[in-house]
């Protein structure tokens, strides 16, 4: 069976995390080797990157850095983890990926999203995903879902600049007809996964074609 790559993306509190551990049940109860990830993160060095871009700290950390920093993390996820898995026919599930990047350094940071599309081509090797599911709701809302929970670095910038993240995804969206998907994240959990797998079976029954 052909590998898969999938990504779950999109602004916070829209509750990707948990559709993601539903999409895992899923491809796993129809028979698939999956791998879980998330960018940054699940490597060592992901997790290194990870305390030093999200946790709360005052190194000085410019806009520029803070991109490649995201990309280093991502290069390593890409190399050590996922294209091993996807080269031993797994289902690649991943919490988050370049459009994170392009958003909230570039559209909601400051930074020019074509030359961090330009960098993520050399970080990832040129690795695209099959799907990219973005997941969307009103700023508002997903701040009230998060709650009282400890903010990290990228929450605590304020609403206008989660207003910026989701308008960001919303328009580089539009950029790939094929491929990336929104999904409004505003219903029931057993609602929004039923949207997400629509798209899931439509992504595994072209993997079967192109298989077969
Ligand atoms: P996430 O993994 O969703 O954190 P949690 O599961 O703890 O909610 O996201 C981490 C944060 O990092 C999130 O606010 C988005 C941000 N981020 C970027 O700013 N740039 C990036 O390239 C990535 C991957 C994430």
């Amino acid at each position: 069976m052909a590998s898969m790559f999938i990504v779950f993306d999109g602004v916070d509190g829209a509750g990707k995390s948990t559709q993601l551990q539903l999409a895992a049940q899923w491809f796993h109860d129809s028979g698939r080797d999956v791998l879980t990830c998330a960018d940054p993160g699940s490597t060592e060095l992901g997790q290194r990157i990870r305390q030093l871009l999200l946790g709360q700290h005052d190194i000085p950390v410019s806009m520029r850095s803070e991109m490649l920093l995201f990309m280093t993390a991502r290069a390593q996820l890409v190399d050590e983890l996922v294209r091993p898995a996807l080269a031993a026919n797994k289902v690649v599930l991943c919490d988050r990926y370049t459009f994170s990047t392009v958003v909230y350094q570039g559209h909601a940071g400051g930074m020019d999203p074509a030359e961090i599309w330009t960098v993520n081509q050399v970080a990832t090797g040129g690795l695209v995903p099959d799907l990219t599911l973005l997941f969307d709701m009103p700023v508002p809302v997903a701040l009230q879902r998060i709650g009282a929970r400890r903010l990290d670095r990228m929450e605590s910038r304020g609403e206008d600049f989660l207003e910026r993240v989701r308008q960001g995804f919303l328009l580089e969206s539009q950029r790939w007809p094929k491929g990336v998907e929104i999904v409004p994240a505003g219903e029931p959990v057993d609602a929004v996964f039923a949207r997400v797998k629509v798209h899931l079976a439509a992504v595994a029954d072209r993997h079967r074609e192109a298989d077969g």
